[in-house]
């Protein structure tokens, strides 16, 4: 398996992907899209990170912004990157969660359950936003990027039923994630699946 630094760049396009079978890229995700070849790949599945629930520990990471429309503005560029590596028909499956706001707490405390799940900063209660309210992240994010060029094709709930549910946060974690299917232009290939129609 090569290195990132050992590909050349200039080389990864549709034939060189096709050769190779898998490539690993470590790295930004914004920049390590834009080493890659416009319409060079037909589908992209992803997880961002949801915001305000996680320290990954990385710089630069994704989910940790002030506000949330910066998170929603930093997903829309990244997935503007994404777009234009897709090939025509190529799609996107998108994966991405909710929360509430944390009430203004700075910091989460280790989960019991899941020590990982501690949080030394956590963004405040994002402007137009109050104490407990749900984000609606899935919803801001899919206008966002409808606004932004990309044709929203079907959504997707994932039905979790071991979901943790917190009563004394007087809500209810939600059991349902919200994964979406994207693509670039709007197909119609009712021909070969009833799934688009
Ligand atoms: C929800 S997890 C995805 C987990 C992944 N689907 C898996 O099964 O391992 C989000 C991941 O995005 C990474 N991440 C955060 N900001 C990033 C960025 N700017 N560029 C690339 N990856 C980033 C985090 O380190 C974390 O591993």
């Amino acid at each position: 398996m090569e290195s990132f630094n050992e590909i050349d760049h200039k080389k990864i396009g549709p034939e060189r992907i096709r050769l190779l079978c898998s490539t690993i890229i470590e790295g930004d995700s914004y920049i390590a899209l834009q080493k890659l070849e416009d319409e060079s790949i037909q589908c992209a599945v992803t997880s961002p990170p949801y915001w305000g629930l996680r320290d990954y520990g990385i710089d630069g990471q994704i989910g940790l912004e002030n506000q949330l429309q910066q998170y929603i503005d930093n997903l829309v560029v990244v997935f503007r990157e994404v777009r234009r590596i897709l090939t025509a028909d190529g799609v996107l499956w998108l994966n991405i969660g909710d929360g509430y706001t944390s009430g203004d707490r700075g910091c989460r405390a280790p989960d019991k359950k899941n020590q990982a799940r501690a949080m030394s900063v956590r963004p405040g209660t994002s402007a137009g936003l109050k104490p407990k309210d749900l984000l609606g992240v899935p919803w801001r994010l899919a206008f966002a990027l409808q606004s932004d060029g990309w044709h929203l094709r079907s959504d997707v709930i994932w039905n979790k039923p071991n979901c943790q549910v917190l009563a004394r946060m007087i809500m209810f974690w939600t059991h349902s994630w919200a994964p979406a299917l994207w693509a670039k232009w709007p197909l119609d290939i009712r021909e070969d699946s009833s799934a688009w129609n």
